[in-house]
């Protein structure tokens, strides 16, 4: 279960723009592999309330699997079921194939980290990151060395004798990691654990995290709201809705292929134009006024959705099957590297479109009449659920 070798090389603080990203540039050496976890039908009932039901999902040996859902869709009780910290109503769970339903929580074997620190306030941050150790019976000669390793995987080797009051939000989750890393789980569970910091030390603290798990290879399962970080961190992605879960996928797949309405909308931002799907094989969007032959159309009936990203919405051609709305600009939003553009078209429905920051994106105003187009092979067909 030891590292083969451990060697921090450098690390170095680069400024991008106006934001700051902690580059850490390290080279660790392991002879093993995270855990294997399985949920096998778990559900979770706190009296009336079903917070998990029939929840199902195999997760890959070293794999970085996020759970997303809004407050209260059951993420932390998933997460909790794991750890061990509650019994579940029904189902089984696995790790590295053995069930743990007889398993206390210590004995699982997981680093967790939350999303409020909980650090030991009495505590100097070597203490709080040694404890694991302590409580593991780990020999005393190692356990300096094991610190050391893990505040420096954290980039925070230098504050070890500090008191958790006298760090900044930032440094308190960073020790709560080297904390979590420190014994050299197999299973990394984080519920929310950048929640309580601001956007740039998020951002960079998510580089650290996925930088620092792919160093271990250990198995992280990962708990947000927020779907930009999803997106940016995850192997897979688990979308919770009401206890039940909506998606499983890689970004890619829930970004481009959402399986419902509530998936397009949660994941990242587009255009739900309500449309009905006509046989034999034509789709068309009633409050704007296009219809086009559709293979989709074929297998599918009843109450649909068309979802447009964005960005698949230009005022250049997309090719030979392209549709065309066109709309009058209500908005403009400069975001540095792209504008995003708030129009109506004369139904009175809402198109939002995305350009690259140019000249010809700059100039647009208010009023200006704009053409757009988008590829039906650029969009999604989703139920409406
Ligand atoms: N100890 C509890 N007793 C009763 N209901 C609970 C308890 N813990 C969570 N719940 C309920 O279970 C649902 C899921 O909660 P939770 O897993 O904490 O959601 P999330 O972490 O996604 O915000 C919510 O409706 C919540 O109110
Ligand atoms: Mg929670």
């Amino acid at each position: 279960m030891n590292f083969a070798s451990f060697y921090l090389t450098k690390y170095s603080a680069a400024r991008h723009d106006d934001c700051v990203h902690a580059v850490l540039q390290m080279r660790i050496c392991y002879m093993k592999t995270g855990s294997t976890i399985d949920f096998n039908h778990v559900c979770k009932r706190y009296g009336e309330v079903t917070a998990l039901h029939d929840f199902s999902l195999s997760v890959e040996a070293g794999e970085f699997i996020t759970i997303l859902g809004s407050s209260g869709s059951g993420k932390t009780t998933a997460l909790n079921a794991l750890a061990g910290f509650m019994s579940i109503s029904s189902g089984d769970i696995r790790i590295a194939g053995k069930s743990v339903a007889d398993l206390a929580p210590e004995r699982r074997n997981l680093g967790m980290v939350f999303q409020n620190y909980s650090l030991f306030p009495h505590m100097s941050v070597a203490e709080n990151v040694a404890f694991p150790l302590r409580m593991r019976g780990v020999p005393r000669k190692d356990i300096d060395g094991k610190v050391r390793r893990a505040l420096q995987a954290v980039r925070l080797d230098t504050y070890f004798a500090r008191m958790p009051r006298e760090l900044s939000g930032g440094q308190q989750q960073r020790v709560a990691i080297a904390r979590a890393i420190v014994f050299e789980p197999p299973v990394l569970l984080m519920d929310e654990p950048l929640g309580a910091l601001d956007l740039k030390l998020r951002e960079a603290l998510q580089f650290e995290i996925k930088s620092i798990q792919h160093q271990l290879g250990c198995t992280v399962v990962y708990v947000t709201h927020d779907q930009r970080e999803a997106l940016a961190m995850s192997d897979r992605i688990v979308v919770l809705r009401d206890g039940c879960i909506a998606q499983v996928g890689t970004p890619l797949e829930m970004y481009d292929r959402p399986c419902s309405r509530f998936v397009a909308q949660f994941i990242g931002q587009t255009n739900l134009f309500s449309a009905t799907v006509d046989a034999p094989g034509y789709i068309s969007i009633p409050g704007l006024g296009v219809s086009w032959s559709d293979a989709r159309a074929s297998s599918t009936a009843g109450s649909h959705f068309v979802s447009v990203r964005p960005e698949h919405l230009a005022r250049r051609s997309c090719g030979d099957d392209e549709v065309r709305i066109d709309v009058t600009l209500d908005e403009a939003i400069f975001l540095g590297d792209v504008i995003d553009f708030s129009a109506r078209h004369s139904s009175g429905m809402a198109v939002h479109f995305r350009e690259s920051r140019s000249p010809s994106a700059t100039q647009l105003h208010r009023g200006d009449a704009v053409s757009l187009a988008f590829s039906p092979r650029a969009s999604a067909l989703v139920p409406d659920l």
